[in-house]
């Protein structure tokens, strides 16, 4: 989705937005630009469409010193992805220019309205609609621009992060937020503006993160000032940010996908560490126990999520009801947002989201909190907008995901829903004590499992240049690997865009298996647990058909190496955790065939990191 970064101090503002725009690709985006104010006052903007590399390539030669500026990477809502409907926009009069992340629902009303004032616009965007509409209002109230924006954006409606400057004005800039994020680094002297605040790590790791309805102005030399859209003043609350700089950069991999891959034995020990103790074997989850009366009355857990995280969500389905024996439901964000959902006081609402923005899980968690339910969040971003909309959770501490298909926050989501589990149902009373030490010395060897799964990764290497032309994939799975199959399928589509449909195996027989044939491989997650002997049966129905099997299988299955045609071997881990393990060779997979066929796996087409618009 759009990114947004800002600079106002004594540095040159142009390499600082660059740099952080370089930090913002992963989020997705077909266009970028850049607002600067020059020595004389005027604003300078400068945009095109495609990749921050070509905005730099525009920049070359012309007068870019400055010591404040705003930039942009868009990704197209409304209106193609060209050099007109790129950000900044400029009001009609060129006094103003802005910088939109989000939505503007209401536009055409908004449009309609300032062209019978005489307005023209020189884009398709929402986003010329509101920085007219804030010229318009500031001409016809005589007020400040701050006033306007207040005014405007109360006549909004919709989502947005928005950044302004104004010719003239070389030390300020006005930023506000609604349902889209905003951060507002603090220097000495000098601030910062972005949509993710580890885009300018480099600079401060104090960081400001407006919320709702807020606006700020930001100038150079003098506190910060935010205020409500009624003009009511706001606390400033300043958090740090820990993060090392090297945790944004690839490390020596050619792909952020691959490096993250790798990283899971360590995000693993990150997510663990400080919740299961290597002595007692005692898990402590605070954001649980701190709320311990909400999990012990539980009539229900609702999981709200998309995509890969829905996945997840899933598999938190298998281990509550399993370890807790409290009924389940798992929810599509957007589908629970506007069915009107029955949701009881007792329930517990799980939000899970890598990066905490997502528009529809957001919606989501208000409209639980609304209902009276007892929100948790599963958050990889700190200080995201869906981990303070929550009433308590827990961070699965992973580290920035950059590569926008999702890998270590899947196996980070994971092992954080076996911990809950695993805390509630010894709170309840559900889980013998030998099960529960058990699943806590398997939590402890998770890293060491997986990296010994990681050795497989030559091999998977070798296997996908067999099937990288491929036009289908089919990916199954049973019990706890069932979720595993859907999001190994979603890897494959998202980044190599080879159509790919996951399913419960026994499934196949009820229609799908008609699909099968020598061209139609099949993936099938195959380890030793209690549905095992199902599956090969399963298996032997594809392979009746002429079907090309893939099996992932535990270590010494001789029985699945005699009969798959290619198999993948991982080590074996408790049950309810396999998922963590299997999907290994299948996040692999994917990456390879995606490179294979020389596709841009780390921001694969149409996909942005953060959908914070629904
Ligand atoms: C898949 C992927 C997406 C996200 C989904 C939810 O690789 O990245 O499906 O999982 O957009 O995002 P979060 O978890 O940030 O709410």
């Amino acid at each position: 989705m759009c990114g947004i970064v800002g600079y106002v101090g004594y540095r040159q503002a142009c390499p600082v937005i660059i740099k952080g725009l370089h930090r913002l690709e992963y989020r997705g985006y077909d266009s970028a630009g850049v607002a600067l104010i020059g020595r004389d006052g005027q604003i300078e903007l400068y945009k095109c469409k495609g990749k921050v590399e070509d905005l730099e390539h525009f920049l070359e030669g012309k007068d870019t010193e400055s010591t404040i500026g705003i930039g942009h990477t868009r990704w197209a809502t409304h209106g193609a992805p060209n050099d007109a409907n790129a950000h900044p926009h400029f009001s009609q009069s060129g006094r103003i220019a802005l910088i939109h992340n989000g939505i503007i629902e209401n536009f055409r009303v908004l449009k309609d309205a300032l062209k019978s004032h005489g307005y023209t616009f020189r884009s398709s965007t929402d986003s010329e609609v509101l920085v007219n509409l804030i010229e318009y209002i500031q001409d016809t109230n005589e007020c400040t621009l701050e006033e306007a924006v207040r005014m405007a954006l109360r006549q909004v409606v919709g989502a947005y992060a928005i950044a302004i400057v104004k010719r003239g004005d070389p030390d300020r800039i006005i930023a506000a937020r609604q349902s889209s994020p905003m951060a507002i680094g603090i220097g000495e002297g000098e601030y910062f503006l972005s949509s993710d605040a580890a885009s300018i790590i480099d600079y401060t790791q104090k960081f400001v993160y407006l919320n709702d309805g807020e606006v700020a102005v930001i100038e150079k030399g003098k506190p910060l000032q935010i205020k409500t859209l009624e003009g009511e003043a706001s606390q400033v609350n300043i958090q740090k940010l820990e993060m090392s700089i090297s945790q944004l950069e690839k490390g020596g991999f050619p792909h952020f996908m691959l490096k993250e891959i790798h990283e899971q034995p360590d995000t693993l020990v990150d997510c663990i560490r400080g919740r299961v103790s290597p002595d007692s074997r005692e898990i402590i989850l605070s954001g649980v126990l701190d709320n311990k009366e909400r999990f012990l009355k539980a009539g229900r857990i609702i999981f709200v999520a998309c995509g890969t995280s829905w996945h997840a969500s899933l598999i938190g389905e298998h281990l509550i009801e399993n370890l807790c024996r409290i009924p389940v439901e798992v929810e599509y964000a957007s589908e629970f947002r506007y069915r009107n959902p029955i949701i009881r006081p007792d329930d517990v609402v799980i939000a899970v989201s890598q990066s905490g923005e997502t528009a529809d899980t957001l919606a989501a968690v208000e409209i639980a909190r609304r209902e009276g339910a007892f929100v948790y969040g599963i958050c990889n971003v700190i200080g995201s907008s869906i981990a303070r909309a929550t009433d308590s959770g827990t961070y699965i501490h992973v580290g920035p995901e950059i590569g926008v298909a999702s890998t270590k926050a899947f196996t980070g989501q994971v092992t954080v829903m076996a911990m809950l589990a695993l805390v509630v149902g010894k709170l309840r009373g559900t889980l013998a004590e030998e099960e529960y030490h058990q699943m806590a010395d398997a939590l402890l060897r998770l890293p060491d499992t997986i990296r010994k799964v990681l050795e497989c990764a030559p091999a998977v290497e070798k296997l996908s240049g067999i099937f990288t032309y491929a036009h289908n994939f089919i990916y199954l799975g049973r019990g706890y690997n069932y979720p595993t199959a859907l999001e190994g399928a979603l890897k494959l589509k998202e980044i190599s865009y080879i159509h790919a449909e996951g399913l419960p195996a026994a499934e196949m027989k009820h229609g799908p298996i008609a699909l099968i044939d020598a061209e139609m491989p099949t993936v099938v997650i195959a380890t030793l647990d209690h549905t095992y002997e199902k599956t090969v049966s399963n298996i032997e129905e594809i392979k009746a058909r002429g079907g090309k099997i893939i099996a992932v299988i535990s270590e010494g299955d001789t029985q699945l190496r005699k009969r798959a045609d290619f198999c993948i071997e991982v080590p074996s881990t408790a049950e309810c955790l396999m998922p963590v393990v299997s999907i290994i060779p299948l996040q692999l997979l994917a990456y390879y065939i995606a490179v294979n066929k020389g596709r841009n796996v780390d921001q694969p087409r149409n996909l942005a990191k953060s959908v914070t618009v629904e």
